[in-house]
């Protein structure tokens, strides 16, 4: 019953976030095209930075932006705050009920660091914290004055920290971590930064003066980094379905040049709805890139050791007939090319470490094999039912 509820949760969860996290970054994508596809127009207002015309479900739209705001604060505004509030919360709740709750099959990896639960779960919540106040505090610095040195030695750090999770965590919760990370810089941007600056503007103009503008110089600097985060960690989200990626010995490396990709990708948007020209040889290095990260993904230095003499000769016995095919390193199943969601089930630890799983898929539901591939019989699905229920005993 537990584990039904929880995978509700879960799936409750996940569908909450991926709504919110629509909502966001729709609305941010929505607002960084218009800001870009502004054109000034002779017969625009003093104090009108620029205007767009749209048309959208049957109806035209006319917008100006202001370049620092409005003579009068109007009677209604609307605000844009809780996409982002509610995608990181929501997103938070995810991850705990997946990698806290499942510390021990997700989040920790004996081979990686011999962690307790209550250590991994606080390393999680305190390195989210860190890279938050690491990253506020170089925007602030004297570096944060350009934007390309600040861009440069923020992507160097986002390296050395999924570099740094790769040395602490499971693969696959390392990647998670590392979109956590960005999102937490993100979500964490609007309610530090980008709101309190709005609300400053608002409050100058209520207290009828002048609203300073380097308070939405500031604002418009964090909205900016969202943007070119936002394909980053995307991919760091959706990736976690994807043991092609974390799943290999460089992982970092591969989210590392995903980061390059994106940024290029986005930055040719950007100029384009700026009108500064389709410059294709962005597309043509992200498109070449994407294709090396192939090649790299091909190339695998792991070795696994097959361990033998094993009590448990048994059921490991049914696993390395039934399963193994395509739960392994090397996958020799016709279509599949790697471990299937990273559960690779050759050694012991492993077989161990996924006994809840392997009960889940194999023994109380017969989802796995798929489509009953391998031919697993009724004895067998009972053979590793008792295995686990005695314990899931290796030796
Ligand atoms: C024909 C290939 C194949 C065989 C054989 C196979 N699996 Fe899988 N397994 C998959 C695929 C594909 C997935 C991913 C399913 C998905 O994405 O929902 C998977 C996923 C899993 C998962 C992860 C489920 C999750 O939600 O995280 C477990 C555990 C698992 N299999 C256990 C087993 C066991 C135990 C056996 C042998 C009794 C087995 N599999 C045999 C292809 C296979």
């Amino acid at each position: 019953m537990f584990d039904l509820a929880m995978e509700w949760l879960n799936l409750v969860l996940r569908w909450m976030h991926l709504i919110f996290g629509i909502a966001w970054i729709g609305s941010s994508f929505f607002f960084v095209w218009l800001d870009n596809s502004l054109r000034k127009s002779a017969d625009q207002q003093a104090g009108v930075l620029g205007q767009a015309w749209l048309i959208h479900g049957g109806g035209f739209y006319f917008t100006e932006k202001y370049s620092v705001a409005p003579p009068q604060l109007p009677a209604e505004l609307h605000w844009f705050k809780y996409e982002a509030y509610f995608t990181w919360i929501s997103g938070f709740f995810l991850m705990g009920a997946l990698y806290y709750v499942g510390a021990d099959l997700y989040l920790i990896d004996d081979k990686v660091l011999a962690l307790s639960r209550a250590e991994a779960i606080g390393f999680s919540l305190v390195s989210l914290l860190l890279g938050w106040i690491v990253y506020d505090l170089l925007c602030r610095s004297p570096l944060g004055k350009s934007d390309a040195a600040l861009a440069i030695v923020g992507f160097a750090l986002l390296v050395f920290a999924a570099w740094g999770y790769t040395q602490i965590f499971s693969a696959r919760a390392a990647y998670l971590h590392v979109g956590a990370l960005i999102g937490t810089i993100m979500a964490a941007n609007v309610a530090m930064n980008i709101i309190p600056n709005q609300k400053i503007a608002v409050a100058q103009m209520i207290a009828g003066q002048a609203p300073d503008p380097s308070f939405g110089k500031m604002a418009k600097q964090r909205s900016l980094h969202n943007n070119y985060l936002t394909l980053p960690v995307l991919f760091a989200m959706i990736s976690n379905h994807y043991p092609v990626t974390y799943g290999h010995p460089y992982g970092w490396v591969i989210l590392a040049v995903v980061m390059v990709i994106g940024g290029l990708v986005r930055h040719f948007f950007n100029l384009k709805n700026q009108g500064r020209g389709t410059r294709y040889e962005f597309l043509v290095v992200a498109f070449l890139l994407t294709i090396g990260l192939v090649f790299f993904t091909h190339w695998d230095p792991r070795r696994v050791q097959l361990s033998e003499g094993v009590t448990f000769a048994q059921a490991q016995a049914v696993i390395a007939a039934r399963c193994t095919a395509c739960h392994a390193a090397r996958p020799t199943f016709d279509g599949i090319a790697e471990a299937p969601k990273g559960v690779m089930l050759e050694t012991p630890a492993q077989i161990r470490r996924f006994a809840s799983l392997i009960s889940q898929q194999a023994v109380r539901t017969e989802t796995m094999p798929p489509g009953n591939a391998t031919h697993i019989t009724a004895e067998e699905r009972q053979l590793l039912g008792a295995w686990i229920a005695a314990g899931a005993k290796t030796n």
